[in-house]
């Protein structure tokens, strides 16, 4: 039977083992760095979820986690504005404590920048960034990642967490979307 995501993909980016290797590399980086820290892993749903989880488990660290939620005014729904709405916040207060934000993709960089302003303000003790794929050629604001999973090329990818129209988060690999099917929508 053909799967339903079949043809919305163009190519596989990044094969599930691939993501895999990386992912536990960055694992064993955070367990050294954040050793005898107070680590809270901050996952920006819905995208960072698959990404959190393998990655946690990848953790050798004692480690909290927390979610928040925000979503994106715009027009069109696959270009950022940087006018960013909390749709959940964080459980609990993060004054002094060492946040580590988890998510999906950075791209325009509007959507991190604003929710890293929201956060500072709280004083936690740092706060870092971990994004498993990077859009560097589409960033508009500067943000600093310190950990990067996958620097990828200007184009549109599902799978792994990312959603095409909501679907397709549960794919193990990250795939391009083939952009001849939403010619002319
Ligand atoms: P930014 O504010 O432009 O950096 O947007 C980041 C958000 O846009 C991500 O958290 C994703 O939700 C979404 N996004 C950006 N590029 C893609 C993509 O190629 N596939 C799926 N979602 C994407
Ligand atoms: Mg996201």
């Amino acid at each position: 039977m053909t799967e339903l995501w079949e043809k919305y993909l163009a190519e596989e980016l990044i094969p599930a083992d691939r993501l895999q290797t990386r992912i536990e590399e960055l694992g064993q980086q955070i367990s050294v760095d954040y050793r005898d820290k107070d680590l809270l892993l901050l996952c920006i749903l819905k995208g960072g979820v698959l990404f959190l989880t393998d990655l946690m488990r990848q953790l050798s660290i004692p480690h909290e986690i927390d979610f928040m939620a925000v979503s994106s005014y715009g027009k069109e729904v696959r270009e950022s504005t940087g006018v960013v709405r909390i749709l959940k916040d964080l459980d609990q207060p993060i004054e002094n404590r060492h946040v580590l934000i988890v998510e999906d993709i950075i791209d325009s960089g509007h959507t991190l920048n604003y929710i890293t302003r929201i956060l500072r303000a709280r004083l936690p003790a740092s706060l870092k960034i971990c994004t498993l794929l990077d859009k560097a050629e589409r960033r508009e604001v500067d943000i600093p990642i310190d950990y990067t999973g996958f620097v990828i090329p200007n184009k549109f990818v599902f799978g792994y967490g990312l959603d095409l129209d909501e679907k397709f988060r549960n794919l193990p690999f990250i795939g391009v979307v083939n952009t001849d099917l939403f010619v002319g929508e």
